[in-house]
């Protein structure tokens, strides 16, 4: 097959969602049309055991939280799906927005009876920002549900992103019967099964036909009707063009844990959803998927993600050209050739060593220290992917090790988890003993971070959560910055690249900061604007 061939047939994506709208359901029904049984009933066991103890240790010892990232690939309808898994935890959004760039489309789940909850916002936020194609899915609509017409105002009134409905349910909860494709112009019946089962179609002219109005009394059937009628009157068919510039979603109804209106959704994504396109180059240039030569970048690094392995897990993803394993590419930021030798595919809990891959697929590199979040991965001509921005860290904590014998594995372990990005490293601006301060977004990465010091370094640690709550970028000359006058409540730090950075308890604090430092610049952390 062509390179062109192949990359035609590949989509990748995640799926983005508020906690508990059925994240790990649907990946598992998805995984189930893709012919993985073994590994839907891995995702779901992951699942319970995570549900058994809620509390965020035994979520890391199940490599619940931080490292549920996987890819699941599977074949489907001739094509061949990168699902990219992200943590599901809101305190690992950045993990979340990385796995994003890597992604060509996303799936945005949500439970019909709450509607768009405040983690769907943030991570709408992202794609929004990314222009990442969406499709929704309405999930639980065997539960008692919103009414679809508000569910999708609220996708207009709240995101902002106009909503177009490929199918509309007939009624919810106790008296769901089913969704009508409005392109097919025919309804699915609704079979009521404990696990989901397969999916009955029954060919309905239209939406007057008799049959539906006896299925559910006539106020529902009202309801379905005039709300048909309402979307047929609104006129535009649905407008591929506008939903890859990310304007407007298609719109799913059905129930994940049923397995109903999964395949129907399924078989328009994988007709509707881009294939992997041009990447950006930081030159302004891009790189076409269908170019012979390699290039990707390393969105993701994790560390001892297998207790038996104590590795280290370079996560690219391939952006043009053809992978092969031994294949020797250069990395744009360090300049140095590099020999891709153990190159494996990484699918849920297993790792598969892997012969080809193509743009859009991921591939999972075991280079110790060589690679770098960010890293830009090319063969020929030398190409350079936009930086992934690093998020503005809103929690700080100075960390100690509690053993001076275990200094060293200290200091390593801290190393390991800055490069996966998996919390932020300073150090006092004037040089001394190594007391490191973390920032991280979300606070359970102190834990995480703790947690992990101690099982994979063996190292205990004491953390001291400090008063800042804002983190700037300084510019200025060595010399000033050494004479910096900072307000009494701030603190000058240097990050692992030795810039220099000021942390403050309040933006008051900062303004202080700007008018006795004019010289200065304080710079917010780049991630667009974006606050997750
Ligand atoms: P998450 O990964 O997004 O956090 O959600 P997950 O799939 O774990 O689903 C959260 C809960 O919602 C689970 O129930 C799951 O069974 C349920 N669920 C998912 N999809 C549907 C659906 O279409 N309809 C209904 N009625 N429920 C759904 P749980 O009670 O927490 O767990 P379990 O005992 O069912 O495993």
């Amino acid at each position: 097959m062509s390179i062109e061939d192949e990359v035609s047939r590949r989509r990748t994506f995640a799926i983005i969602s508020h906690p508990d709208a059925g994240k790990t359901t649907l990946t598992e029904k998805l995984l189930l049309y893709g012919g993985a049984i073994h590994v839907a009933g891995q995702v779901s066991a992951r699942k319970r055991q995570r549900q058994v103890t809620s509390d965020w240790m035994a979520l890391e010892r199940e490599r619940g939280i931080s490292i549920t990232s996987t890819v699941l690939q599977f074949p489907y309808a001739g094509c061949v799906i990168n699902l990219l898994d992200t943590p599901g935890h809101q305190d690992f959004g950045e993990d979340t927005y990385r796995t994003l760039l890597a992604a060509d489309s996303a799936v945005m789940l949500i439970d019909a009876a709450k509607g768009v909850e405040p983690q769907t916002k943030k991570l709408f936020a992202i794609c929004r920002e990314r222009k990442i194609p969406l499709f929704t899915f309405m999930n639980k609509l065997d539960r008692p549900s919103r009414d679809p017409l508000e569910l999708l105002d609220e996708l207009e009134s709240v995101l902002g992103i106009g909503a177009y409905p490929m199918n509309w349910p007939l009624g919810s909860g106790e008296h769901f019967r089913g969704v009508y494709d409005r392109r097919m112009r025919r309804l699915h019946l609704f079979e009521r099964s404990a696990h989901g089962a397969t999916r009955a179609a029954v060919e309905v002219t239209d939406a007057r036909d008799e049959r539906l109005r006896t299925m559910v009394d006539d106020a529902e059937y009202a309801r379905f009707r005039d709300a048909l009628d309402l979307l047929d009157g609104a006129g535009a068919a649905f407008d591929r063009e506008a939903m890859l510039r990310g304007e407007t979603t298609p719109v799913f109804f059905g129930s994940a844990v049923t397995n109903f209106g999964v395949q129907l959704f399924l078989d328009d994504f994988v007709q509707t959803a881009p294939a992997p396109g041009s990447q950006r180059v930081a030159d302004g240039e891009a790189v076409r998927a269908e170019d012979e030569r390699f290039t990707g970048f390393v969105f993701k690094i994790q560390a001892n993600m297998d207790p038996r392995h104590r590795d280290r897990i370079a996560f690219v993803r391939v952006c043009s050209g053809r992978f092969e394993r031994d294949l020797v590419v250069r990395n744009a930021r360090t300049g140095n050739s590099v020999r891709l030798a153990r190159a494996m595919r990484l699918f849920a809990d297993e790792r598969e060593s892997l012969e080809s891959a193509y743009a859009g697929d991921v591939v999972g590199l075991a280079n110790p220290g060589v690679f770098a979040i960010g890293d830009t991965l090319y063969d020929g001509a030398r190409v350079e992917f936009p930086a992934i921005p690093a998020f503005a860290p809103e929690h700080f904590a100075a960390i100690r090790s509690l053993d001076a014998a275990s200094y060293k594995a200290f200091g390593k372990g801290i190393a390991q988890l800055r490069e996966e990005g998996a919390v932020q490293v300073f150090e006092p601006w004037r040089a001394g003993a190594y007391e490191p301060i973390l920032g991280v977004v979300g606070e359970l990465q102190f834990e995480v971070a703790k947690y992990r010091l101690e099982s994979e370094y063996g190292v205990r640690t004491a953390i001291a959560a400090q008063p800042y709550t804002l983190a700037m970028r300084v510019d200025a000359e060595r010399a000033a910055l050494d004479a910096a006058h900072l307000p009494s409540n701030a603190r000058l730090v240097r990050d692992w690249e030795g810039r220099a950075v000021a942390l403050f308890e309040s933006e008051w604090s900062l303004k202080l900061a700007r008018e006795w430092n004019p010289a200065f610049a304080f710079v917010p952390f780049g991630t667009d604007g974006v606050a997750v």
